[in-house]
């Protein structure tokens, strides 16, 4: 099938590309490239031994939207283009608003106007209200604590409410809980601008000497060490839950939401302690203080993706850890060690 992938540079994007070349789809990337790189296209094409279809635009832009759509048969749009920095969204609210649903909104009425139903959304385990209790299964309350999670709500609500006025569509909604790692290549990887927020890409750069120390936000939670408690999981088992929801859009129309993590939750501490034993590195550490809006722990109930899109994450975290610091490792600089970058 032919697949329309928005952001497709990104993190999650650039691996799911791979996986839907692999799987014998045709695919074509529209990414503005604001906070991305094409060489990591120019590596899924060399991975996979296939070449996609690369548009630099903003996704927003419905004129060249419609360009896109009319060069042919489109089965499928699986949109990840957006903004995506919690603390930024904080600060420059309208422009998180203003992106992230003008995206979404240009992409589902050019998608109707021809006739393109099947579409696959990039959510986040941020739309779940702070103080469920955990595993949180699809079914939680919802409710956001800052303006980015805001936007992954509200495109939510949009899709469930076309899906509801139209019969031909089948959306997929995907709540990812926290990605790492990288492709096994060593290829392909995170990337992130300026000092990462998170905290894989915090530790691969101090384990490489880029940063001095890793600052762990507070240790006074709730949880058996103390530390904030995520459900990480490999993004390429995130990828490929891409490709069973492509698969489930093909029986099914509606609109349905899945989980997307592994059932199971890592404290901060725990994670330094796998990265620095499976990879044979320091990562100097202190204790900080808690982090503004950060709660104790989030992990998901996976059940439902497992039970109705037969997907469940295959990678443990030592494969994160190790794949997260090969892809580091061969590239200091992420995309920009590239020479011709
Ligand atoms: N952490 C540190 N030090 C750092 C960075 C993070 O101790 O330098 C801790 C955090 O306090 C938290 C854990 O590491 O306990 C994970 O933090 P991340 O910033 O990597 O991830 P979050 O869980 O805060 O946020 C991620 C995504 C958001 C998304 C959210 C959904 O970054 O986009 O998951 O739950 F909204």
């Amino acid at each position: 099938m032919k697949v329309l992938v928005t952001g497709g540079a990104g993190f999650i994007g650039s691996h799911t590309c791979l996986e839907l070349l692999k799987a014998g789809h045709e695919v074509s990337v529209v990414d503005d490239l604001r906070n991305s790189h094409p060489e990591s296209l120019k590596r899924v094409e060399a991975i996979s031994g296939k070449s996609l279809r690369f548009y630099r635009f903003d996704a927003a832009d419905e004129a060249q939207l419609e360009e896109v759509f009319a060069q042919g048969e489109i089965g499928c749009v699986i949109h990840f283009a957006g903004l995506k920095a919690v603390g930024e969204s904080v600060r420059l609210p309208l422009e998180y608003y203003a992106n992230n649903i003008g995206t979404t909104l240009a992409l589902c009425r050019v998608m109707k106007r021809r006739g393109v139903f099947r579409f696959i959304f990039s959510s986040s385990a941020t739309v779940y209200a702070p103080g469920s209790p955990m595993p949180v299964a699809e079914t939680a309350p919802l409710g956001c604590t800052n303006p980015y999670g805001w936007t992954k709500l509200m495109c939510e609500r949009i899709l469930t409410d076309l899906a509801a006025s139209d019969p031909r569509f089948s959306v997929v909604l995907l709540r990812y809980f926290n990605p790492i790692g990288a492709h096994a290549s060593g290829r392909i990887g995170e990337d992130p601008a300026g000092i990462p927020n998170n905290l894989l890409p915090f530790i691969t750069q101090t384990a490489m000497g880029r940063l001095r120390v890793l600052q762990v936000h507070g240790n006074d939670y709730d949880t058996p060490d103390g530390t904030g408690v995520r459900d990480y999981i490999h993004v390429t088992d995130l990828a490929r839950g891409h490709l069973s929801a492509l698969d489930y859009s093909l029986t099914h129309t509606g609109c349905e939401v899945f989980n997307l993590g592994t059932g199971r939750g890592y404290s901060v501490l725990e994670i330094i302690s796998v990265f620095e034993r499976v990879n044979g590195v320091k990562v100097p550490y202190t204790i900080g203080p808690r982090r503004p809006g950060d709660v104790g722990t989030v992990y998901a109930d996976p059940s439902k993706a497992k039970d109705l899109l037969g997907w469940q994450a295959q990678l443990g975290i030592e494969e994160m850890c190790r794949d997260a610091w090969r892809w580091q490792k061969g590239n200091p600089n992420g995309y920009l060690s590239h020479k011709g970058a």
